[in-house]
């Protein structure tokens, strides 16, 4: 069975209808990727799965339950956890304190272990821990987002954009620590832009195209022409 189903979801901005019959499945300990070009409509997925939007139509099934129109703080606690765009983290605290910020339910012991498996993966935060995060560097405060993301111990994980506005060496890096996540068996659903790296970090990949899925297939057998091809809406069939 599947972690997460998303069954053929329609989601309405007022009159605009932004996703068109939208399917997505996640197997639990795999890395899935959403690509897509600006305004495809992967944060709308994103933001609909953790409960910031309601689809119009069909159902949404997380764990075996139908998690479609509740609360994100619901659905949070039914183990899904979202690293926003943008990597937003309260300013003005430290970075420890976000971080323990996601794991408030947790008893201390159990807060602290976590702490520790956060600053093992990136050592940069636990130098930086004292410090308040309104300092941090972009790379940093996406580690920080994941960090905080980790700390809620999910079931999945869901990243939005996590390469936005990095330089190159900082997103490789960021992908490794991804990929030591994912070696834990931590189910992952990821937004990535840049086609090549989509394909290289995930398990499966599904290619978003004005509100709808033109393209899916596990990533080591798409190929990178024709999934660039489905990302700008060409019709690859027509020649
Ligand atoms: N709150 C909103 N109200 C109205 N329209 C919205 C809203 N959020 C997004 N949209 C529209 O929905 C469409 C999909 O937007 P979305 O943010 O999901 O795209 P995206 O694929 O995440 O793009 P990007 O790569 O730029 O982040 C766009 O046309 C956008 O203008
Ligand atoms: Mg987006």
């Amino acid at each position: 069975m599947s972690l997460l189903e998303v069954n053929h979801i329609d989601v309405h901005y007022g009159d605009f209808l932004a996703l068109k019959d939208v399917s997505i499945h996640v197997e639990p300990g795999t890395i899935v990727s959403l690509i897509g070009a600006n305004g495809a409509g992967k944060s709308t997925i994103m933001n609909t799965i953790c409960g910031l939007n309601k689809p119009t139509k069909g159902d949404i099934i997380f764990d075996g339950q139908n998690i479609a129109g509740k609360k994100p703080n619901q659905i949070a606690r039914l183990g899904l956890s979202m690293a926003p765009e943008g990597s937003h983290c309260f300013e003005r605290m430290t970075v420890q304190d976000n971080l323990l910020m996601g794991a408030y339910l947790a008893k201390k012991d159990e807060r602290m272990q976590r702490l520790e498996n956060v600053y093992k993966l990136f050592p940069i935060l636990k130098e930086k821990a004292n410090q308040m995060s309104t300092f941090l560097s972009g790379g940093q405060r996406q580690m920080l987002a994941i960090g905080r993301g980790i700390m809620t111990q999910p079931k999945i994980l869901l990243c939005d954009e996590i390469s936005l506005g990095l330089a190159p060496v900082v997103i490789n890096d960021i992908y490794e620590k991804l990929k030591e996540i994912a070696d834990t068996g931590l189910t992952m659903l990821i937004v990535e832009q840049d086609v090549n790296r989509s394909l290289k970090s995930s398990d499966y990949a599904y290619v978003v195209l004005e509100g709808k899925i033109v393209m899916q297939g596990k990533s080591k057998e798409l190929s990178v022409d024709e999934v660039n091809d489905a990302y700008f809406g060409i019709n690859t069939f027509s020649h």
